[in-house]
């Protein structure tokens, strides 16, 4: 019987793309038993063409930097973005899906931004649009969602989605230093890129977000409107306090179903050192999913370098090479996405941490609890550091469930008080 060939065409052979054809040299014979199909890197697209590669295209393969030349070629059955960015991106995926080929794509970027769109195109076309790889790295939170838990409703969805930030946070955590060391040995390591805002102030893990809202609830949360906040504001002394409570922070990315409504967002937490949650170090990544009927379920795993990522996009080209069929790209049957029921953050109600520097004077304690008490904010328990000769000293407050609406606002006249010496700062306990 003559053998099949899958062709695919390859857009980038950085990390991913150079992880994705390591796989396919060294596995190459299992992958055939698994799928019956040889799966062929024919034409691999990068931007310059003379560049020294650790990982050099396959043989057979023929490099261009056209992506017409690419996602034009009839030869070709697959089209594989691992460019990144999003213009480029964007022309090249909706090319391809127009001239009805298969996408895999690890762009959670472009899929936060253009992914109803995108994937409404593939619907048009009869074409597959495949994104595994595009939330968690080699984690398969995708198509847990989309296959093994598609029959359940999720109840809450909680992750660490950023393995940068949680390497900054374990680092701050275990070794005591301040954020910005901690950054600058994230860039040491390649963990974080020169210009790191995309991961600290929370961007890239609201794009991830983003993806698994759609996956989990059917409804499309636009990614500008999510609320996000970064770990930059965090201090090596909100660390410590919250060690000293038996709690870690970590950078969560959540959504909630509240009765229909969706309560989502990407925040610091303080989490219980019990937690599994908590127990997730260095650039590690966790999804903590709630079904209606599994109960809870937490995957574990490494959210990111060559070979997991590259093991999530050989996954996906694997399921297309077997079925070649576009029927459900984004877990449902329908593409046209409704757009979901917002609740806005200020409605949150959980537990809170806050730090109060203040000047060390009697009274300040019963102003403090005065607001909290004024705003529904029910005080659980309080530290505060021994009078250090009449200097500014830190009061922390842990409180029972309050709403986040009620915390702003007492946030807001508690840090017009003149004994108030710096910002207050402040966590949610989850
Ligand atoms: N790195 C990870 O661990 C990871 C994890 C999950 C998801 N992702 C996602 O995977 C995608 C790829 O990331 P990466 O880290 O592999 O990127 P990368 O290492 O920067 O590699 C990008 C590759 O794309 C090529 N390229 C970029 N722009 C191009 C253009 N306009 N035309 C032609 N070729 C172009 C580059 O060519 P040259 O080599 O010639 O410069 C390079 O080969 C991104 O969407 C990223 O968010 C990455």
């Amino acid at each position: 019987m003559q053998e099949q060939i899958v062709r695919i065409g390859l857009a980038g052979l950085g990390t991913v793309g150079g992880g994705l054809a390591e796989i396919l040299r060294n596995n190459a014979e299992w992958i055939q038993k698994r799928i019956g199909k040889r799966i062929q890197i024919a034409k691999v697209l990068v931007r310059d063409l003379d560049k020294d590669r650790d990982v050099p295209p396959p043989p057979e393969a023929e490099l261009t930097n056209s992506i017409e030349g690419l996602v034009r070629d009839p030869d070709l059955d697959i089209v594989v973005e691992l460019i990144g960015g999003e213009e480029a991106a964007y022309r090249l995926i909706s090319m391809a899906l127009e001239e009805g080929k298969s996408v895999v794509t690890a762009n959670k970027a472009l899929l936060a931004e253009h992914g109803p769109e995108l994937f409404q195109l593939a619907a048009e076309r009869g074409a597959g649009l495949a994104f595994e790889a595009s939330v968690a790295g080699g984690v398969p939170i995708v198509k847990t969602l989309k296959d093994s838990l598609a029959g359940n409703r999720i109840k809450s969805l909680t992750g660490i989605l950023n393995g940068t930030d949680n390497y900054i946070l374990s680092e701050m955590t275990s070794r005591g230093i301040s954020f910005q060391e901690a950054l600058e040995k994230a860039q040491e390591l390649g963990y974080a890129e020169a210009d790191p805002s995309l991961d600290v102030d929370g961007y890239d893990a609201a794009h991830k977000l983003t993806v698994l809202i759609r996956l989990a609830s059917g409804k499309d949360y636009p990614y500008a409107e999510l609320p996000v906040h970064g770990i930059r504001g965090i201090e090596a002394y909100d660390i410590d306090w919250a060690k000293a409570f038996g709690y870690q922070i970590k950078l969560i990315a959540q959504v909630k179903d509240r009765s229909g409504s969706l309560q989502a967002g990407v925040f610091p937490a303080l989490i219980p050192e019990e937690d599994m949650l908590a127990k997730v170090d260095g650039p590690f990544n966790a999804v903590l999913l709630e079904g209606d009927a599994v109960g809870p379920i937490m995957l574990y795993g490494q959210g990111a370098g060559d070979l997991p990522t590259g093991s999530a996009v050989l996954s996906d080209i694997m399921d297309l090479a077997g079925s070649c069929s576009g029927a459900s790209n984004s877990g449902f049957v329908n593409s046209a996405m409704e757009r979901a029921d917002i609740l806005p953050a200020e409605l949150t109600v959980c537990r809170h941490y806050f730090r109060f520097t203040v000047q060390d004077r009697p009274g300040v304690l019963s102003v403090l609890s005065g607001i909290m008490g004024e705003h529904n904010i029910s005080i659980a328990q309080v530290v505060q550091k021994q009078e250090q000769n009449g200097e500014a000293v830190p009061v922390v407050f842990l409180t029972h469930a309050a709403q986040l609406k009620d915390v702003h606002n007492a946030l807001a006249e508690i840090d017009k008080l003149s004994f108030i010496k710096a910002r207050t700062r402040h966590h949610r306990i989850l």
